[in-house]
């Protein structure tokens, strides 16, 4: 635990330390960690190609630091609490030694169904343990696991086993939700109506009835049957590819974020037990679902590498009621506690009667994630849920950056509602002007990019380098840019203030407007669409979309709806539009290109000052707009 930071004196020490010796620091903290053979060299790097190497040809697996170093010590220590949907159903703990003895038992089995090291293997299952037991089998055979989130569509699932060429999919029968209970294997199914895979494991979890494949399907009981429950974990290279998650981005499909081993295992873990504070023995539960990249580094990766009991919570907060999040609080005795603001939001509007029954004196941090909280919600996760005691970590991160960049340290970096307040030790930060220069001093506004590398950064875009080049290493040169606006106040605090390219971030859910709108253009009366963020009570962001459409002779309301389902269809129902209008004409510049502030204005309500419209093709439309404004 000599990697913690202590003191607020400490922290800037420590930062300083990793900004006038970034791989004297890097090294020190990776030391604690176990290594097959050691790194030649901690860091090669270049923001032209992007080329990045951390560790280089140090050869480990990332499991090995999860179960062989734990197990002696802490064998019997709870790895995962598992609380299912309905709180009568009982809940699983398993140790450290039993997850081992499960993830060698499926890996073998993985490995008999002929799947090797490389190989890319698609997760698209509910939020049960073997989910977490399939990323880390696949881990320990060293394939790349790329789990999709289980509200994913089948037509979204099918690209991306596409893109990735993947070889098999690990899924379950079906999902609880709250009272409802979802399909998952029959998503599965029509998903490889349009795709192929050689292997599909089922595990079984519903109980409902599923189509079976001969030869390609088979059930997650049968394949484990007979299989050694111990095994060798491969041997991997610091820089080979421990997963690829798909993101979406300003324009296009969604993109394969690559992560690999060596820089993400030791960023994951550095930054949960600073960030949070951990101690051994404490309970943590971060209420996200593993098909986002929180649920890869933080409650799967970073809280077992460090050796902490790990809470995964199949439901979800409102179900049975709006208490459900601080019943499991109670149950579990919880320390820590990570949830995303649009959480915070919509338990706020039920008050706080749902909070008074249950004893939350066990939390001692409170985090925030995927979204700017609002200083309102701050407050009121901070009096209610906290009683005011535990500090609050807004994190900032993204999942091309594998871990959280800037956050309080708990209990030690001052706090300020809405402030993600100071970037952890490795990350430097700058902002810079639309013109990319680099905005020196306190009190300025601008674009967030981060000039040096980091060890749990991306490393590329799958099958596609130029891409990832071009997203994020070419806007301003020399630097990686994050697609977010920030503050940094008279403090030298960092306010992070939403994005600033055409992403949208609905329920901490990143939505790429494009592929909303390419969503839409699928139905067939669709001519043309454009779709914008508006200000959103509970959703943070809501999804305003404007549709030029012929009617043909549907009525409005029926149209709005058969694009929704649309939509549903194509990405799933996170990406449906909260709004739709129907509009005979989009505002143009004379050279064609939508003028997207003016949508914004007018979604967002904003309509005295509209600038200067004179320019548009038509400008007509706008008053139009105006009026037909939902
Ligand atoms: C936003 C989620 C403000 C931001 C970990 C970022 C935040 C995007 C915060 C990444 C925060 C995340 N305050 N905004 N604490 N955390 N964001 O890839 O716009 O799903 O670029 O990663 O979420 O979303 P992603």
């Amino acid at each position: 635990m000599s990697d913690r930071i202590h003191t607020l004196s400490g922290y800037f020490h420590e930062y300083q330390k990793s900004v006038t010796e970034p791989e004297k620091f890097w090294a020190r903290i990776a030391d604690s960690f176990h290594w097959q053979k050691r790194w030649d060299k901690v860091l090669e790097w270049d923001f032209e190609g992007p080329d990045i190497k951390w560790f280089v040809n140090a050869k480990l697996n990332i499991t090995e630091n999860i179960f062989e170093k734990h197990l002696y010590t802490l064998g019997d220590r709870a790895a995962i609490i598992w609380e299912p949907n309905d709180p009568n159903e009982e809940g699983r703990t398993i140790t450290y030694r039993e997850l081992y003895h499960e993830v060698c038992r499926f890996s073998n089995a993985l490995k008999a169904k002929g799947i090797k090291k490389g190989d890319r293997v698609i997760i698209y299952m509910p939020m049960v343990p073997e989910a977490a037991v399939a990323m880390l089998a696949c881990a320990r055979i060293g394939a790349i696991h790329s789990v999709v989130f289980a509200g994913f569509s089948s037509s979204a699932l099918a690209d991306r086993v596409n893109d990735c060429g993947a070889k098999a999919i690990l899924t379950s029968d079906g999902n609880y939700r709250g009272n409802k209970k979802i399909g998952v294997k029959s998503v599965v199914d029509e998903a490889l109506e349009k795709s192929s895979v050689d292997t599909v494991i089922v595990y079984q979890r519903t109980g409902q009835e599923v189509t079976m494949k001969e030869g390609r399907d088979h059930w997650w009981h049968e394949v484990i049957e007979g299989e050694e429950d111990t095994n060798k974990a491969e041997v991997m290279d610091s820089e080979d590819m421990l997963f690829i998650l798909y993101t979406s981005g300003s324009t296009g499909k969604p993109k394969g974020v690559v992560h690999t081993i060596g820089g993400y295992m030791v960023y994951t873990k550095y930054s949960f037990e600073n960030v949070f504070q951990y101690s051994p023995g404490d309970v943590y539960w971060c209420t996200a679902d593993i098909g986002w990249i929180t649920g890869h580094s933080y409650i799967v990766y970073g809280p077992l590498l460090a050796g902490a009991t790990s809470i995964m919570f199949e439901g979800v907060p409102t179900y049975p009621d709006a208490g459900r999040f601080w019943a499991v609080c109670e149950k579990y005795k919880v320390n820590q506690f990570y949830t995303a603001p649009t959480a915070i939001r919509a338990l706020q509007a039920h008050g706080t009667d749902p909070i008074e029954p249950y004893d939350l004196s066990s939390l001692k941090v409170l985090g925030s994630v995927g979204e700017p909280i609002n200083e309102e919600a701050w407050h009121w996760y901070h009096t209610h849920i906290g009683k005011t005691r535990c500090p609050i970590v807004d994190t900032w991160w993204q999942t091309e950056t594998g871990g959280i960049m800037v956050s309080p340290i708990a209990g030690i970096t001052p706090t300020k509602p809405a402030y993600a307040t100071l970037p952890l030790p490795g990350i430097q930060l700058c902002i810079v002007d639309n013109e990319g220069k680099i905005m020196t001093g306190n009190s300025v506004e601008g674009n967030l990019c981060i000039c040096f590398p980091w060890p749990g950064m991306l490393r590329t875009t799958y099958g596609d380098h130029e891409r990832c080049k071009q997203t994020y290493f070419s806007t301003y040169k020399g630097m990686y840019f994050t697609g977010d606006g920030v503050k940094r106040d008279h403090d030298g605090y960092y306010r992070i203030l939403g994005r600033v390219d055409d992403v949208i971030n609905v329920s901490g859910h990143r939505m790429g407007t494009a592929e909303v709108e390419n969503a839409i253009n699928e139905h067939p009366l669709v001519i043309e669409s454009a779709v914008v963020g508006y200000p959103h009570e509970v959703k943070g962001q809501g999804i305003y979309a404007y549709v030029i459409s012929d009617m043909k002779n549907r009525t409005e309301e029926n149209l709005v709806n058969e694009i929704k389902d649309t939509v549903s269809k194509i990405i799933g129902p996170i990406a449906k539009p909260d709004k739709i209008q129907i509009v005979s004409g989009l505002p143009k510049t004379r050279s064609g290109k939508i003028m997207r502030r003016i949508l914004r204005k007018v979604a967002e309500g904003s309509l005295d000052n509209m600038g200067d419209t004179s320019t548009l093709l038509d400008p007509e439309v706008v008053t139009e707009i105006i009026d037909g404004r939902k």
